[in-house]
């Protein structure tokens, strides 16, 4: 837990969704996400994420105990704005929740939820999960009207989707970059704790992490894909090391 209260550092959350989806495509229980989870841990990863989905392809409802009674790392649970959710959160009670769009024929997390054009919608689950005391972040695009949204929402942190940043090259790239420094700055000057993750991988990780503003990067894909050839504690390392040489 004292990675959460350690200002300054650039977090790494590490996702283990793909654990899951690779243990459920025989639907036995093997690969474990439980085992990742503790082996992040145990080599110095501040939290876990893990996205309930509304049709359960990777995470299932019973993996969330597991994963809080393996480890003491902070469970981020990314979920859908639904009630359905609502509900499994205040059950759990997570460290904290990342609200994230949801349709159900995408591969992954396209987009950015639309805080701006959904305030209704948000609201009232923003505040039972604040109310009950569980950190509630919103996973938008680093769009000005989206953390303005954010703001009127007062959620202490966004995630800002790194998606276009990392499926961008060239000049494209500089100025995907440039979009998510400016939303950081933007986030942090009205007190809200900025994220992001996202497509991050070795190669393009360092931009990002160089960007002071931020507190915490969520990565799980790449590092997932690297631990087949390499092991997660290796990937988890690697990706690390690579965070704190940008800072
Ligand atoms: N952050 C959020 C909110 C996500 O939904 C995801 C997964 O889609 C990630 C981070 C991690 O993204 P990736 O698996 O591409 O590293």
């Amino acid at each position: 837990m004292t990675s959460v209260l350690s200002p300054g550092r650039l977090r790494l959350g590490v996702n283990i969704d793909h654990v899951a989806t690779i243990r459920n495509a025989r639907g036995g229980d093997h690969p474990d996400p439980v085992r990742a989870a503790q082996i992040v841990a145990a080599v110095g990863g501040d939290g876990i994420t893990a996205h309930l989905r509304e049709d359960r392809r990777h995470i299932r409802d019973e993996d969330l105990a597991r994963i809080q009674a393996a480890t003491n790392l902070p469970l981020n649970l990314e979920m859908a704005a639904t009630d359905e959710m609502l509900e499994i959160a205040l059950r759990h009670m997570p460290h904290a929740a990342c609200i994230v769009p949801e349709r159900r024929e995408e591969r992954t997390t396209e987009g950015g939820l639309d805080a701006a054009g959904q305030h209704n919608r948000l609201a009232p689950i923003v505040a039972r999960l604040a109310d009950a005391g569980i950190r509630v972040s919103l996973f938008i695009a680093p769009e000005a009207r989206q953390i303005e949204a954010a703001m009127q929402l007062r959620v202490p942190v966004v995630e800002l989707h790194t998606g276009e940043y990392a499926h961008a090259t060239g000049e494209q790239r500089a100025i995907e970059l440039r979009r998510i420094a400016d939303m950081a700055a933007l986030a942090a000057r009205n007190g809200i704790e900025p994220h992001a993750g996202h497509g991050l991988t070795y190669e393009n990780v360092q931009p990002i992490a160089a960007i002071p503003q931020l507190a915490e990067l969520n990565i799980g894909h790449y590092l997932i894909g690297e631990a087949i050839f390499t092991g997660l504690e290796s990937a988890v390392r690697r990706m690390r090391d690579l965070m704190d040489e940008a800072r």
